[in-house]
């Protein structure tokens, strides 16, 4: 996003959050002005003062959106809070980039990643949905592959950071871990169990028919969306450690011919949003917390059947799995403002 007199103007909807303070801190860090960004959350958070860029700006209210309706507007709040904004913004020319899931599945709504499905942009829509997080990273590592070697199935299984399950997931994990130390117990709050020392299948229901919990049932749908393949093969078990930020996961594929690891390697050399690991230092999720690409690690083919290969992978989570890659749909829009005709 190039700074100018011709800036967009946007709102941040859940700007004291993990997701809101994270795409601050990318707009800061590319000079975007204060005089075009507003901030908006509950009541919890309205009248807080936040810097940015040596500024402060104050976060309002969200009911005020409409009094100055931006042109974008960046919901990093849940899914409840997504439906009220669209409600509210829907007689504006808003356009709405969403992290939440509330719209994900909806038909008539692009779910986007920039770099594997970011020509559905082109026509500007109105609302646009953020994947989830592991879907995010997932498909951004693979598609690359898919697309010289054809993917036919994927078994994944994530760890990931507690900071997926927002702000207070982090206190928890911070609480609980002190407490131990201390011979001392913290009950949990925000997971079932204590996230210090331990993991633990994710915390999101179980659908009784299937027994996929909710983060296993998004991983299943959402890729299935944005590949366009609806009877696409992937078998998630989605976990979570007891690590800050920045998501891991190890992906098996089956793919549709035999490959190396250095074809592999190739596939995924200079792929955009990827980047594959160097050095001898093992990849963890905590050595890429707060960078942008997907990094991949550890490329391996199974010896007895050159078509199965193993990934592992780490991203961080509130970066590219989610503000990151909202900043780059606007980006998207915005380099698509000059050539559309009409808005969808
Ligand atoms: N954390 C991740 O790694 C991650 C990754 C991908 C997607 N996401 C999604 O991104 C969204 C934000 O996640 P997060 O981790 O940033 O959560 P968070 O740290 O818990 O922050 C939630 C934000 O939502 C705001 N909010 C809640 N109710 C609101 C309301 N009624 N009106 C206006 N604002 C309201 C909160 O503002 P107050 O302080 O005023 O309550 C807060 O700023 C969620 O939908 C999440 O599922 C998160």
């Amino acid at each position: 996003m190039s700074v100018s007199a011709t800036d967009p103007t946007i709102a941040i909807v859940g700007a004291s959050g993990l997701v809101g303070q994270e795409a601050l801190s990318i707009l800061a860090s590319r000079g975007f002005p204060a005089t075009r960004l507003t901030l908006y959350g509950s009541e919890r958070s309205a009248g807080q003062r936040v810097e940015y860029c040596g500024i402060t700006i104050e976060i309002r209210q969200l009911n005020r959106i409409t009094e100055q309706p931006p042109e974008y507007a960046l919901l990093c709040a849940d899914a409840d809070t997504a439906k009220c904004c669209r409600s509210i913004l829907s007689g504006t020319s808003t356009i709405l980039i969403d992290n939440s899931s509330a719209y994900r599945l909806d038909e008539s709504i692009p779910l986007v990643i920039p770099e594997v499905n970011g020509s559905l942009l082109e026509c500007r829509p109105r609302f646009v949905a953020n994947p989830n997080c592991s879907t995010i990273m997932l498909l951004t590592a693979i598609s690359p592959i898919h697309e010289v070697f054809g993917v036919r199935s994927i078994s994944v299984t994530t760890y990931q950071a507690v900071s997926g399950a927002g702000a207070s997931g982090l206190e928890e994990l911070h609480a609980q871990t002190r407490a131990r130390i201390d011979d001392q117990s913290q009950e949990p709050r925000i997971f079932p169990v204590s996230c210090a020392f331990d993991v633990f299948e994710h915390e999101s229901a179980i659908d009784p028919a299937t027994g996929f919990n909710g983060e296993e049932c998004k991983m299943i749908a959402e890729s299935r969306k944005i590949w366009d393949e609806p009877g696409l093969r992937v078998l998630p078990t989605c976990v979570r450690v007891p690590v800050e930020r920045a998501h891991a996961q190890a992906i098996m594929l089956e793919l549709s011919r035999e490959t190396s690891v250095e074809d592999l390697q190739e596939a995924l050399r200079g792929a955009p949003g990827v980047r594959l690991h160097a050095g001898d230092r093992p990849l963890t999720p905590a050595q890429i917390a707060g960078t942008d690409d997907v990094v991949v690690g550890r490329i391996r083919v199974d010896p007895d059947d050159a078509r199965r290969a193993i990934l592992w992978v780490c991203c961080d989570q509130i970066r590219k799995g989610a503000a990151l890659n909202a900043l780059q749909i606007l980006d998207r829009l915005e380099d698509a403002r000059s050539g559309s005709l009409a808005l969808h």
